[in-house]
C-alpha cells in the first residue's frame, strides 16, 4: 500500500521533469571571424534563421587599414601559423551546445583567428557546424581543419561554402536541415 503511494506521488514528478527536458531547445551560437564583412554577413543570416546568438570573433592586435600591409601581414601570420590572441568577451561559447563556425578562407585553411577560438575553448561534445566564404578557391581544407583542431567536437562536415558570402533560401535550408540533423 505504502509502495503504491510513493509510486502515486514520484512518477508524475519524474515525468514532469523528462517532459521539460524534451521540450528544452538546445542553444545555438553564431561564431564567426570576418575581415572584410562577407562571413559576417552569411553569420547574419544564420543567426536569423537559427535564432542563436552571433559572437564576433575578434583579435586583440588591429590589423593595419593599408591592404598590402595587412596581406603582407596575415601571409605572414599564416606562415608561420601564429595564432592572434583574441579580445575578451562576455559570452563565454562552452555555454552553447550547437556551434556554428565561420571563417574566410585564408590559403586554403580556416583563419588564424577562428583557430585561436578552437585553441582557446573547451568544445568537447558540442555540435559544431563549420561555414566559410572564399573568392573562388572553393572551401579548401577548412572543414577539416575544424575537426582537426576541435578534439572532441562532432563536426558536420557537410558544412557550408560560398563564394562572396552570398545568402537566400539555399542557405536558410542548409541551417534548418544542419538543425535538424543535429537535434
Ligand atoms: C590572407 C588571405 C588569404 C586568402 N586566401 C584565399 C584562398 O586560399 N582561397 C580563396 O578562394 N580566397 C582566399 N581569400 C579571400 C577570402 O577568403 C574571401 O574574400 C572571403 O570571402 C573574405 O571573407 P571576409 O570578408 O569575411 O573576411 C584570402 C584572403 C586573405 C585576406
Amino acid at each position: 500500500m505504502k509502495i503504491t503511494k510513493i509510486l502515486f506521488l514520484v512518477v508524475p514528478i519524474l515525468s514532469c521533469g523528462f517532459a521539460h527536458a524534451e521540450t528544452q531547445s538546445p542553444k545555438i551560437l553564431v561564431a564567426y571571424y570576418s575581415l572584410t564583412g562577407k562571413t559576417e554577413k552569411v553569420a547574419r543570416a544564420i543567426a536569423d534563421t537559427s535564432g542563436g546568438t552571433l559572437y564576433k570573433i575578434q583579435v586583440a592586435k588591429s590589423y593595419p587599414s593599408d591592404a598590402r600591409e595587412r596581406r603582407a601581414m596575415l601571409e605572414l601570420e599564416i606562415e608561420e601559423n601564429e595564432l592572434p590572441p583574441l579580445a575578451t568577451t562576455d559570452i563565454n561559447p562552452e555555454n552553447y551546445d550547437i556551434i556554428f563556425i565561420g571563417s574566410p578562407v585564408w590559403a586554403n585553411h580556416i583563419s588564424q583567428p577562428v583557430k585561436s577560438f578552437l585553441a582557446k575553448y573547451n568544445l568537447t561534445d558540442k555540435h559544431v557546424i563549420p561555414f566559410v566564404t572564399h573568392s573562388g578557391g572553393g572551401k579548401g581544407q577548412c572543414f577539416r581543419d575544424v575537426a582537426t583542431l576541435c578534439s572532441g567536437c562532432i563536426v558536420d562536415m557537410d558544412g557550408w561554402s560560398n563564394w562572396g558570402g552570398g545568402t537566400g533560401k539555399k542557405l536558410s535550408r542548409w541551417v534548418q536541415n544542419q538543425i535538424a540533423d543535429m537535434e
